[in-house]
């Protein structure tokens, strides 16, 4: 018997989503998907900090600072992405939450951050928000601005922005899905 349930659809139905209504999503469905990023499994005892920003303003400036920094970066894809006035790196979503992690914590943070991010998507999905896991908005740390964004974001001292997801409510209900990859994987029994 094949095993599904609703876990199991979510994780496979879950897209990244690069195309956004203009509208802010609920407080109550914010509210879920942070609850849902807590609830991750982390090594380093919750060392880490979530930032969620619903100021337009704020998100714009994070967005050029970000493509400033990318117009410096020695590959060639980011430096593309930084110098086209049409990209968004945030792709006009209302909500971004940029998960940091304590840098002083002793366990491997870098994938507590990157499991609570992925519980952050996965808990949009369930509740029909779209979603995109966002790495190049990390780069407007990097930027001239990055410590006065720092301190706009309000970034406790001593926490490093390791990754960040955008939410809001989809424009395209559904998006195509690529076929798996073969052979990923050996089973020794
Ligand atoms: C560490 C990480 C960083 C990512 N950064 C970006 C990003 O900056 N911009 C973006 O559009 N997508 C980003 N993505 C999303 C990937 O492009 C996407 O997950 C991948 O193409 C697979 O597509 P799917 O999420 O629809 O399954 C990132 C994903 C991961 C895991």
């Amino acid at each position: 018997m094949i095993v599904v349930n609703e876990t199991l659809k979510v994780i496979k139905q879950r897209r990244s989503i690069r195309n956004f209504k203009g509208e802010q999503i609920k407080e109550e469905e914010l509210q879920a998907v942070l609850e849902a990023g807590l609830h991750a499994p982390n090594a380093g005892n919750q060392a880490w900090h979530f930032t969620v920003i619903q100021n337009r303003e704020l998100l714009e400036r994070l967005n050029s600072a970000a493509k400033e920094a990318a117009k410096e970066m020695n590959i060639e894809q980011l430096r593309a992405l930084g110098n086209n006035e049409k990209f968004n790196c945030l792709y006009g979503a209302p909500t971004l939450i940029i998960v940091s992690g304590n840098e002083q914590a002793p366990m491997p943070l870098d994938a507590d951050c990157a499991a609570a991010t992925q519980n952050l998507l996965l808990a949009a999905e369930s509740i029909e928000l779209g979603s995109c896991w966002i790495f190049f908005v990390l780069l407007a740390f990097n930027s001239p601005q990055g410590s006065e964004l720092r301190k706009a974001l309000k970034i406790p001292e001593g926490y490093k922005p390791h990754s960040s997801a955008v939410l809001g409510y989809k424009k395209v209900a559904t998006v195509n899905v690529p076929d798996r990859k073969p052979n990923l994987i050996t089973y020794i029994r």
